[in-house]
C-alpha cells in the first residue's frame, strides 16, 4: 500500500533567506494562498523571532490561508523564539511550532560551546515549553547528517519522550550522499516506529553539491514521511530540494517509493512563475520542469521521435505540471521529419521530393546563421522559393488564407512622457501601418502591433536575456502571450532589443494565426 507522504514548503522561510528574494507581506500572502492551491500539507511562513515585519507576516499568512495546510513558523530552541511562533501562528486552523537546535559536534562544540547534555537539555526543555502551548510541535536536529549517530538518536529519543511530534533530519550544508543519507533515515525510521510510531520523520536536504533532490528522494524510499522542499529550490546558498522534482519525481514511480503526495502538480508551473516573478529570482532555463527548455525539443532525432509518438521522448506531460505544451524548436540540428511537419503545420503541401530537398538545404543555412527558426522565417522562405520558380515551373501549394505578419519596419521613441511606437507590417500582399502609445516603449510596440493585427492579445510574461557578451551582444526576447483563454509562447533574438521584442510579439501571433488555420481546414475536413 501507498505511503501518503506530506509536504512542507519552505520558500517563504528557507527561500526567502535568499540575498535579493525578500517579499513584501502582499506577495507573502498570495504565494501562500498558491500553495494551498497546490495544496502543500505545510506551509513555513517565516522566522518570526527574526523581525517585527516577519512576525507579522506570519500572523497574516496564517490568518488568510484558512483551511488547508497546516502554518508553521521556525524558532531557535529559546523561550521567546517558540513565544513568537506561537504569537503569529496561533491564528492558523492549524498550527504548528517548528524547533531547530543542532546536533554535530561542530554546532555543540563550536557554536554553542556548551557539553552535548547540556545541548540536548535545551532540546528538551524547548520542547516541553512549546507543548504547553500548542499540541503540534516539530524538532530538527540541525546538521543531523554531520552528527554522531548515537548522540543523534539520543536527542531524538528525549525530545519525542517530551512531546515532540514530527522529527526532522536536516542534511543542513548538503553534506549527505544518497545511498548514506537513506541508510541514516532506514535506522532512525526503525527506532522511531518502536519508540512511537504516531511520530513523523522528515527531512530537509540542501543543494551544496546538487544531491537535494536524490537525497530527499532516497528518504522516502527509507520510510520518511515526510519532505521539506522549496518552489524553484530556492533556499540557503545552493538552495534546498525543490518541491517541484520531489514531487514528480514520486508521481512518475509511485510503486518504486510506495508513496503518492497529495500535491496538485498541475498548479507546479503557475507556483514556480509567481514566486520567480514575486522575487526577482529567474528560473534556470534547463532546471527540471519549470525551466523555458524542460519540455523543449530541439534535437532532429528527438522531434523525429516525438512526431511518431510522444513518449518515444517524453516521460511526463507538460499539462501535468500546467504548461501549456511541449515546443518544437526547429534549428540546424532539426531533421527533416520536424521541418515538413512544420512547413505543412503553416499551410504548404510539398507535391515534389526535389522542391522538398532544395528548400530544406536553404532552412539549414538559414538555421545556421540564425540560430533558431521560426513560423515566419518558413513562411519567408517558402515565399522566396515559390517567387522564384520560372514560369510554368509549379509553384508549392499552399492552403489559401495562410498568410503570416511580417515585420516590415519600426520606430519607437522612448521617454518620460509619451513613449510611441510605429510600425509597418506585411501580411501578403497587405500592407499595414500603424502608431500607439504607452507605459513604455515595449508597450506603445506592442499595443501598436495590435491594433495592426486586430487581435485581442494580453501579454502574459516578457523576459530578455543576453545570449552573448560584449558590443555585439545578442537578446533573446521570451513571451507568453495570451488569446480567446489560451497561452501561446514565442521568442525571437536580435541585437536590437526593441527589434526582437517586436519579432517575438509577431512570432506569437503567428502561432496564433497558424493554429485557427489549422482548426479551420480540419473543420472543413469533416
Ligand atoms: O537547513 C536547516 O537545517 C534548516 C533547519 C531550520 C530545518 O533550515
Ligand atoms: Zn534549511
Amino acid at each position: 500500500m501507498s505511503r501518503r507522504i506530506l509536504v512542507l514548503d519552505t520558500t517563504l522561510r528557507d527561500g526567502e533567506q535568499v540575498p535579493g528574494a525578500k517579499l513584501n507581506l502582499y506577495e507573502k500572502i498570495e504565494i501562500a494562498n498558491q500553495l494551498k492551491a497546490l495544496n502543500v500539507d505545510i506551509i513555513e511562513a517565516g522566522f518570526p523571532s527574526s523581525s517585527q515585519g516577519d512576525f507579522q507576516a506570519v500572523k497574516e499568512i496564517a490568518r488568510a490561508v484558512g483551511r488547508g495546510p497546516m502554518i508553521t513558523a521556525l524558532a531557535r530552541a529559546v523561550k521567546s523564539d517558540i513565544d513568537a511562533v506561537y504569537e503569529s501562528v496561533r491564528y492558523a486552523e492549524r498550527p504548528l511550532i517548528h524547533i531547530v537546535l543542532g546536533t554535530s559536534e561542530v554546532h555543540v562544540e563550536k557554536k554553542f560551546r556548551r557539553s552535548r547534555e547540556e545541548v540536548l537539555e535545551m532540546g528538551v526543555n524547548a520542547v516541553k515549553y512549546a507543548k504547553t502551548l500548542l499540541p503540534q510541535v516539530q524538532y530538527s536536529t540541525e546538521d543531523a547528517s554531520r552528527s554522531d549517530f548515537e548522540y543523534l538518536w539520543r536527542t531524538i529519543e528525549a525530545v519525542v519522550k517530551a512531546g515532540a511530534t514530527m522529527i526532522n533530519i536536516p542534511d543542513t550544508v548538503g553534506f549527505a550522499v544518497p545511498e548514506e543519507f537513506g541508510e541514516l533515515v532506514r535506522k532512525i525510521n526503525d527506532r522511531l516506529k518502536n519508540l512511537n510510531d504516531k511520530v513523523i520523520l522528515s527531512v530537509h536536504c540542501h543543494n551544496d553539491t546538487g544531491l537535494a533532490t536524490a537525497n530527499t528522494l532516497i528518504a522516502v524510499k527509507n520510510g520518511a514521511d515526510k519532505v521539506e522542499c522549496t518552489i524553484n529550490g530556492l533556499g540557503e546558498r545552493a538552495g534546498n530540494a525543490a518541491l517541484e522534482e520531489v514531487v514528480v519525481g514520486i508521481k512518475l514511480r509511485p510503486e518504486y517509493y510506495g508513496a503518492v503526495t497529495g500535491v496538485v502538480t498541475k498548479e507546479i508551473y503557475r507556483t514556480s512563475k509567481l514566486v520567480s516573478s514575486l522575487t526577482g529570482l529567474d528560473v534556470q532555463v534547463n532546471k527540471a520542469l519549470t525551466g523555458d527548455n524542460a519540455f523543449a525539443h530541439s534535437s532532429g532525432i528527438h522531434q523525429d521521435g516525438l512526431l511518431k509518438s510522444r513518449d518515444v521522448y517524453e516521460i511526463i506531460q507538460p499539462e501535468d505540471v500546467g504548461v501549456e505544451d511541449m515546443e518544437m524548436i526547429l534549428t540546424a540540428r532539426s531533421g527533416r521529419h520536424a521541418f515538413r511537419n512544420s512547413v505543412e503545420k503553416i499551410g504548404y503541401k510539398f507535391e515534389e521530393e526535389q522542391d522538398f530537398e532544395c528548400i530544406f538545404e536553404k532552412f539549414l543555412e538559414l538555421a545556421d546563421i540564425k540560430k533558431e527558426v521560426y513560423y515566419s522565417d518558413l513562411y519567408y522562405l517558402m515565399e522566396k522559393y515559390n517567387e522564384g520558380r520560372q514560369s510554368g515551373e509549379k509553384q508549392i501549394s499552399r492552403l489559401s488564407g495562410c498568410d503570416l505578419f511580417e515585420l516590415v519596419s519600426f520606430q519607437v521613441v522612448t521617454n518620460d512622457i509619451l513613449p510611441t511606437a510605429t510600425i509597418q507590417i506585411k501580411r501578403g500582399n497587405e500592407m499595414i501601418k500603424q502608431s500607439a502609445v504607452g507605459d513604455g516603449p515595449v508597450d506603445a510596440l506592442y499595443t501598436a502591433i495590435k491594433n495592426a493585427v486586430g487581435m485581442d492579445i494580453s501579454l502574459k510574461e516578457y523576459k530578455i536575456n543576453s545570449m552573448s557578451r560584449g558590443k555585439e551582444a545578442v537578446g533573446r526576447v521570451n513571451i507568453k502571450i495570451v488569446f480567446e483563454d489560451k497561452t501561446y509562447t514565442a521568442r525571437a533574438s536580435d541585437t536590437d532589443i526593441i527589434k526582437a521584442s517586436a519579432l517575438a510579439f509577431i512570432n506569437g501571433i503567428n502561432a496564433i494565426t497558424i493554429e485557427k488555420i489549422s482548426e479551420s481546414a480540419l473543420e472543413q475536413e469533416v
